[in-house]
């Protein structure tokens, strides 16, 4: 079998023209959707990564808007930053780029941020809640593989999906969002003994390893969907996932490319939670200022 290609682009090309509708209809009520990004010290995967948010937020037409620091920053002058937005009435998600510089504790800054901005996700509050079943900002990554799974059309509830890896952004979340949808889940890591014995039973594979095309066919059960969330670069440069594209395509009846698959899907469902966030402010009378 040669696996259908999930394509992450243009599903997600889709749901952003549902997004810039919503942004639309929100700020000819006088409320525009504002995202703050914190982006701290220079390291140039993150500036990548905060350029492409701030890029996708004003294509959607959102305000956006960029707070840069040093890395020298004090964890005191952060924690002020992060206060003064989420008094700001005009910002309706706040994100703070990680990883943060050692000296800073990225627990203590993930709470700070109000839980009703947290459009990443990564609040205990919405990590609690996101848990028990109830509405909260989901996890970017994770939620736009549930999106990508839906909109192509593959049924989740009774499927066994086995998760390789066990990050609080990607791979619990993405475990707790299938259960939710009555999928059996198991969870495998860099500890699990026999790896293969576990994905080869998989109905959906998800895999966030962070190792270059670890995931060959021989991991892969014949006609398994395979996520891949990896992102490398291989022996000559060139982006690359966790799977072996080219071997485990073979066997799987569907699987997303690195680039081009879940990538665009989580700035998508970012510029997503902060609609949701805008309009629930809108709704409480929080939004027009
Ligand atoms: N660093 C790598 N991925 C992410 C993400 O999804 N959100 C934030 N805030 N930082 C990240």
């Amino acid at each position: 079998m040669t696996g259908k290609l999930i394509d992450g682009i243009a599903i997600g090309k889709e749901i952003r023209e549902e997004i810039k509708e919503g942004v639309r209809k929100l700020s000819e009520k006088g409320c525009q959707p504002g995202l703050a990004v914190i982006l701290v010290g220079d390291n140039p995967a993150s500036h990548t990564y905060v350029k492409n948010k701030q890029k996708s937020s004003v294509e959607v037409g959102m305000k956006s808007e960029l707070i840069q620091l040093p890395t020298t920053v004090s964890e005191e002058e952060l924690l002020s930053h992060v206060e003064q937005l989420n008094e700001d009435d005009s910002i309706h998600g706040i994100l703070v780029q990680l990883p943060l510089p050692d000296h800073i504790d990225e627990n203590l800054v993930i709470r700070a941020i109000a839980p009703e901005k947290d459009v990443d996700g990564f609040h205990p509050e919405n990590v609690g809640k996101m848990i028990i079943g109830q509405q909260s900002f989901l996890s970017c990554t994770p939620y736009g593989i549930i999106k990508l799974l839906e909109r192509s059309g593959v049924e989740i509830r009774g499927k066994h999906a086995v998760i390789v890896g066990r990050s609080n952004i990607v791979g619990k979340p993405m475990g707790q969002l299938l259960l939710q949808r009555d999928a059996t889940v198991t969870y495998c890591h860099s500890k699990t003994v026999n790896l293969s014995n576990y994905t080869k039973q998989a109905d959906i594979l998800i895999v966030a390893i962070g190792r270059t095309k670890f995931i060959t066919d021989e991991f892969v059960k014949e006609g398994a969907i395979v996520i891949d969330v990896g992102m490398n670069r291989d022996e000559n440069g060139k982006l690359c996932g966790d799977v072996d594209f080219e071997s485990a395509k073979e066997k799987a009846s569907a699987i997303t490319p690195v680039p081009g698959g879940v990538g665009p899907m989580t700035i998508t469902m970012l510029l997503k939670n902060t609609l949701q966030s805008a309009e629930q402010a809108f709704a409480d009378g929080r939004c027009p200022q």
